[in-house]
């Protein structure tokens, strides 16, 4: 299997952002983890939840397409840190954005292009899934990008429909990298999909068609969105074959200070671990 040449965390983060920009998007600055007029959210919590008003129509983007990382804390992963390699609660999430512009076929495209042409990553460790009745994305991956049927996964509401509190949400298409045997379960099942550490889900193209009014009812909206999501330390943790996202080049300095000055060693104990890991929630 071939292994991606080493990248920094911030080479990362720029090459994401000249890509898209090279595609016509506006890089715009990281929001506030503050957010502003959403009484849904208490932190910010992904890409696109900044951008809100501009997939519902309310306000006009300064442009159709932007791309931002954007500073991203999600609690519900509270409870995993320490746990699992993949789970950070405070992370850098990547995006490209396209309020009523370009749909499913670029977007694809582009993850696909990106992932292996830009950064490098082995299309054979690469697995798509998509919503399981979105069947004009399982073609875009089959047909267009070349990607075999038996490769290409398909989920149901829980893991591929991306909603956030109230808002515009859409079924979605992920890509998972496979970090080979040593990172896995083990188990007879372990697939894409399985909840161990081998099959990594790094990015998400959320096809956002839908507003929710925040009480389950879902209104078509009147241009179609396309809303992605990239875990930057994810990617960083592909790219720079470490174990966790504890340990890529950024996160590892900063554990290495606390380790410094609470006069600890990293990976000797599990418990000192993932108290050194939780100054990433402080
Ligand atoms: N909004 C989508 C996510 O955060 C892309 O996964």
């Amino acid at each position: 299997m071939k292994e991606p040449q080493y990248r920094g965390v911030n080479e990362l983060r720029r090459m994401f952002l000249e890509y898209f920009e090279s595609k016509g998007h506006l890089a715009m600055k990281s929001f506030s983890l503050v957010p502003h007029n959403d009484n849904s959210l208490l932190l910010i919590n992904s890409g696109m939840a900044p951008l809100k008003p501009y997939f519902t129509g309310q306000e006009i983007p300064p442009r159709k397409r932007v791309t931002t990382c954007q500073k991203c804390i999600r609690t519900g992963d509270i409870e995993n840190i320490g746990k699992t390699a993949r789970h950070g609660t405070f992370f850098e999430m990547l995006g490209n954005f396209s309020f009523g512009d370009y749909f499913k076929h670029e977007a694809i495209a582009w993850t696909w292009e990106f992932l292996t042409e830009v950064v490098g990553l082995d299309p054979d460790r690469l697995y798509p899934s998509v919503y399981l009745e979105d069947d004009e994305a399982f073609d875009i991956w089959n047909k267009e990008i070349g990607i075999p049927a038996e490769r290409i996964f398909k989920f149901g509401k829980e893991d591929n429909f991306w909603e956030h509190g109230s808002g515009p949400c859409g079924p979605c298409s992920e890509v998972y990298y496979d970090r080979g045997e040593a990172f896995g379960c083990g188990q007879p099942g372990c697939t894409v999909g399985c909840d161990c550490d081998r099959y990594i889900e790094v990015w998400n193209n959320v096809f956002t068609q839908f507003d929710n009014d925040g009480k389950g009812h879902y209104t078509e909206l009147e241009h179609k969105n396309i809303d992605t999501g990239m875990g930057l330390e994810r990617l960083a943790v592909v790219v720079q074959g470490v174990d966790s996202l504890f340990t890529v080049d950024t996160n590892k300095a900063l554990l290495d200070r606390v380790c410094q000055l609470s006069h600890t060693e990293y990976q000797k104990e599990h418990e000192t671990d993932v108290s050194s890991e939780l100054w990433r929630i402080m």
